[in-house]
């Protein structure tokens, strides 16, 4: 890998690079494919939904792109050996391993159900780390990598009905500290970028009423809900070849949400007389 600006769309910084995107078939990890395509990478495209993969994979080839896709499961650890079988076979091994599949569904704590806590905790904690430990097994071959997993500030601050996706987002960051200690002396960095809501279909039904809309962009200092490119580029940074010192990071990108504490009327009174507040 070339030390390039990996900002730069122009640049082939990930040439040659196989980058396994998991949840690749709509929002971030969609995203993600298309930026890693761009500047050069090999990517592989995981998803459940094989239709969505395939979809995706149209959209890249009709720009002159070589996606593969790799239809599975992450939770089911069969179908998990077998996509690394394929890439071993396809292309030597994986340089860069992107976890972005996920699935919250929210349910207040005293309705939460064995069946539901497994289910969500295997999307977003067993399959994660399954497929990052074949992900090392391979790296470890080749003698570098760099993995990043999508988090969430759902792990770091409480959510209303989201009792088990917090706990395993939260165990993400622990889960990439640990990976980051054991795998740091054969050259893989290992961290997590945790968005807060971003723009796309994850959201659209929670934010489709402007009035609620209204009400919870005013929880964000930035004013706005992230999009996609704010959490690529945190992406493309942990993969960069200059980020070799950093690992076991959890990299919040949330417009400030988790840096602030609103109160009722705060906004409204700084924006009316910011000096009245600030004297407060
Ligand atoms: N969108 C947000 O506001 C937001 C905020 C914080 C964190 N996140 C995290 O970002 C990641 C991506 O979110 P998104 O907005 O792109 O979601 P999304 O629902 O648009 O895309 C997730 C993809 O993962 C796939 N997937 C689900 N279960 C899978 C499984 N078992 N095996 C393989 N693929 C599976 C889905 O089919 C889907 O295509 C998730 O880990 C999510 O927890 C999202």
């Amino acid at each position: 890998m070339e030390t390039l600006n990996y900002i730069d769309p122009t640049q082939p910084c990930f040439r040659d690079c196989n980058v396994l995107i998991t949840g690749a078939g709509r929002g971030i990890g969609e995203y993600l494919a298309a930026q890693f395509s761009t500047r050069g990478a090999n990517v592989l495209l995981n998803d459940i939904v094989e239709a969505r993969i395939h979809s995706v994979a149209d959209k890249l080839r009709a720009q002159g792109f070589h996606p593969t896709t790799l239809p599975a499961d992450i939770c089911d650890l069969s179908q998990v050996e077998k996509m690394f079988e394929k890439i071993h076979h396809l292309c030597g091994g994986l340089d860069i391993f992107i976890n972005s599949a996920g699935f919250a569904k929210r349910l207040p704590l005293l309705e939460v159900t064995e069946e539901y806590w497994d289910q969500i905790l295997a999307v977003n904690l067993k399959g994660p780390f399954f497929c990052l430990q074949s992900a090392a097994r391979q790296m470890i071959d080749r003698g570098w990598g760099r993995m990043i997993l999508i988090g969430s500030i759902g792990g770091h601050a409480a959510q209303k009905n989201l009792t088990a996706y917090g706990a395993a987002k939260a165990a993400i960051a622990l889960l990439a500290k640990s990976a980051a200690v054991e795998l740091a002396p054969y050259n893989i960095t290992v961290n997590v970028v945790a968005p807060g809501a971003v723009s796309g279909p994850w959201n659209d039904q929670f934010f489709q009423d402007p009035e609620y809309f209204a009400r919870w962009v005013k929880t964000v200092p930035a004013g706005r809900m992230a999009a996609n490119e704010d959490v690529s580029r945190a992406v493309l940074f942990f993969a960069s070849k200059g980020a070799g010192y950093i690992t076991g990071q959890t990299l919040f990108i949330d417009g400030g949400k988790l840096a602030y504490v609103p109160s009722a009327d705060a906004y409204e009174r700084v924006v009316a007389n910011p000096r009245e507040v600030e004297e407060a």
